[in-house]
């Protein structure tokens, strides 16, 4: 009776990043998932010439651990994890290419290494260490991608810096794609972006962080913001705005103040912007030692208010809200 119970309890789970993600990482490795806060569960070397199809076929493994009731340690705690439910289609929605780390700016709170100007142009000469186009058309002639609703997102480096980005694009489109997420600096224009726009099949998202030249300067450590602004200019002007998103990271002591904001929300209604995220340096968020000042909570405030009367959207990344809530980071 007791054994019964306890087969009767037994929870199934899943994870959706398992079952239908793909991330290409700049650590030459390909993995189930694209969870920065855990994991991942699998980790399979591109080196090794391994097939897409082997790795597909071995991930199978963990969700089947998973559906048994059993919990991977690399999966552990991981806020993805849901209550199994059968899905009948696992092909491959989600791709995410961070497979390259070349930039042409160097924003001090980038994640990918820290940024100096000599490392970017040190940089700028590596090589991307694989092509990852063999294992995408490997996907498609195995019939693994769910061509109408696969997206794509562009972390990596600067999509600009990226050798054969026009050749990596023209592929998903002409193969079957869904929506194609770029985010990037804005400091080059460039002509695949104004057509993905125009077709529908992009979004953008630059982080300007800033309403001057000045606080752009200090923050991305190049004199780009006329240009990266009238990049943005030209797209709206030949593609319109419906999938431009503009955000600002607030960083400790460079751009935390409301004169900066105001000035950064005045060019926004300027450019007619319809979405803006706002976002606080992860260094900082995922730091349990950093409590939530006063003053990044009028910037949040002021954003709500001058959101709400110029009719843009405001977005707040989940986690960044829950930090906001709490007062500081609980990881
Ligand atoms: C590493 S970037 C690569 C794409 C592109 N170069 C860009 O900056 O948009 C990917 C995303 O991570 C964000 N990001 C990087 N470091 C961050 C940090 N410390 N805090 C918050 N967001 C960060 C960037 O704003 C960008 O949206
Ligand atoms: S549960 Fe978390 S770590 Fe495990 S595969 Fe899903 S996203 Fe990755
Ligand atoms: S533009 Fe993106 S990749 Fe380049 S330094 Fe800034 S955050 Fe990093």
């Amino acid at each position: 009776m007791k054994f019964l119970n306890i087969f009767k309890n037994k929870k199934s789970y899943m994870c959706p990043l398992l079952n239908t993600n793909l991330h290409f990482t700049s650590r030459n490795t390909l993995e189930p998932c694209c969870s920065a806060n855990i994991g991942p569960v699998l980790v399979s070397s591109l080196s090794d010439k391994k097939t897409i199809k082997s790795f597909i076929k071995e991930k199978q493994k963990f969700i089947k651990m998973l559906k048994k009731g059993k919990i991977p340690d690399g999966c552990r705690n991981c806020v993805h994890l849901t209550e199994y439910k059968k899905i009948e289609n696992l092909k491959i929605d989600k791709i995410t290419l961070n497979h390259y780390t070349q930039c042409n700016c160097a924003c001090i709170y980038c994640t990918q290494g820290n940024r100096t100007i000599e490392k970017i142009k040190e940089d700028a000469n590596k090589p991307v260490l694989f092509d990852v186009l063999n294992f995408i058309n490997e996907l498609y002639d195995n019939d693994l991608i769910d061509t109408k609703k696969l997206y794509i997102d562009f972390q990596g480096g600067n999509i600009s810096c990226l050798k054969n980005y026009d050749e990596i694009i023209n592929t998903f489109l002409n193969r079957g794609v869904g929506t194609i997420y770029i985010p990037t600096n804005n400091i080059v224009y460039m002509p695949v972006i104004e057509n993905l726009l125009k077709i529908k099949k992009g979004e953008i998202c630059t982080a300007i962080d800033s309403g001057s030249r000045e606080t752009y300067l200090k923050i991305k450590q190049v004199d780009k913001f006329d240009k990266s602004v009238e990049n943005i200019k030209k797209y709206i002007e030949s593609a319109g705005n419906d999938s431009i998103i503009i955000k600002y990271i607030i960083v400790n002591g460079y751009n935390d103040n409301i004169d900066e904001f105001r000035k950064f929300i005045d060019l926004m209604i300027d450019l007619k912007i319809k979405v803006i995220v706002v976002d606080i340096d992860y260094r900082d968020i995922i730091d349990r030692s950093f409590t939530i000042p006063k003053h990044y909570y009028d910037i949040v405030e002021y954003a709500k208010d001058a959101c709400k009367k110029n009719n843009i959207d405001l977005g707040i990344p989940p986690y960044t809200k829950s930090v906001l809530e709490k007062g500081y980071s609980v990881k």
